[in-house]
């Protein structure tokens, strides 16, 4: 994953709406994420945070609106594509809720992320480099991955999603589901993993602290739009809508 990285990998997303049949999701979203940056998302439940990147992954096709990604200096305009070329790109998302095959071990899971053509050639040296960066799976490589706790299902999502040796990190909502110290934790692992693979990361989070703590810049989502636009920690910590949504100020 490490090797032959360059700079120049981001995303530009502009005018973007989407929606389910006749619901209207999101409206006229635009954001970005410049390399080596990590950008959150912030919005509570039912806001448009998945459906998001699920256009960017080419899994919900927008209405309007352009998402364009830049890969090794290189643009890619992603709507029209497949879910698999923009993998192929080298984007890769962690979805909410993690979505691993419990009955397969983890070992097996990790291999499945590796789909990617040029990233089978690489496949001996991500899965190296998973096991440095998360020695729990190594000790647990043959264990089912249904079995494991929750923490260690987060790290077997992130370790899956980089055996595709991504440029561009989508991560949904890494800190559903887990107790409060292990969602300290994965998000000390993704700000390591962001800084050692030098990826670029855009992170939906609801847990407003956490998510604040590894962010460069940040977004708050409402209604499918973006209602502010933060450009640095301190504008999000201090911005009267964070406040009453998420600080309870
Ligand atoms: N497959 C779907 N079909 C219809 N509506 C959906 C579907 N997925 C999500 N929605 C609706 O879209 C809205 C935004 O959902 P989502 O993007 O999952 O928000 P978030 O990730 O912020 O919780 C919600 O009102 C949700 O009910
Ligand atoms: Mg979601």
């Amino acid at each position: 994953m490490v090797n032959g990285r360059s700079a120049g990998n981001g995303l530009a997303i502009t005018g973007l709406s989407a929606g389910y049949g006749s619901v209207r999701v999101l409206e006229d979203i635009s954001l970005g994420v410049s390399h080596a940056e990590t950008v959150v998302l912030l919005g509570t439940n039912g806001n448009g945070k998945s459906t998001l990147m699920k256009c960017v992954m080419g899994m919900v096709r927008p209405s309007a609106g352009s998402i364009v990604a830049e890969i090794d200096g290189t643009s890619h305009d992603l709507i029209g594509r497949s879910t698999e070329e923009i993998v192929d790109l080298g984007i890769a998302l962690v979805p909410e809720g993690r979505r691993l095959f419990p009955k397969l071990t983890v070992e097996e899971n990790l291999l499945l992320g590796a789909f990617r053509p040029s990233a089978r050639g690489a496949i001996t040296a991500n899965l190296d480099s998973c096991y440095e960066t998360f020695p729990r799976l190594l000790e647990r490589r043959r264990q089912l991955a249904g079995s494991m706790s929750g923490g260690e299902q987060q790290m077997l999502a992130l370790g899956r999603a980089l055996m595709s040796s991504p440029r561009i990190l989508l991560i949904d909502e890494p800190s559903v589901g887990l107790a409060p110290i292990l969602v300290s934790r994965t998000i000390e692992k993704i700000k390591e993993l962001k800084d050692r693979f030098e990826l670029t990361v855009l992170m939906a989070e609801q847990n407003f602290n956490q998510a604040v703590r590894i962010a460069d810049r940040g977004y708050v989502i409402v209604h499918g739009q973006i209602a502010f636009e933060g450009r640095d920690a301190d504008e999000l910590n201090n911005n009267e809508l964070v406040r009453k949504f998420y600080l309870g100020l």
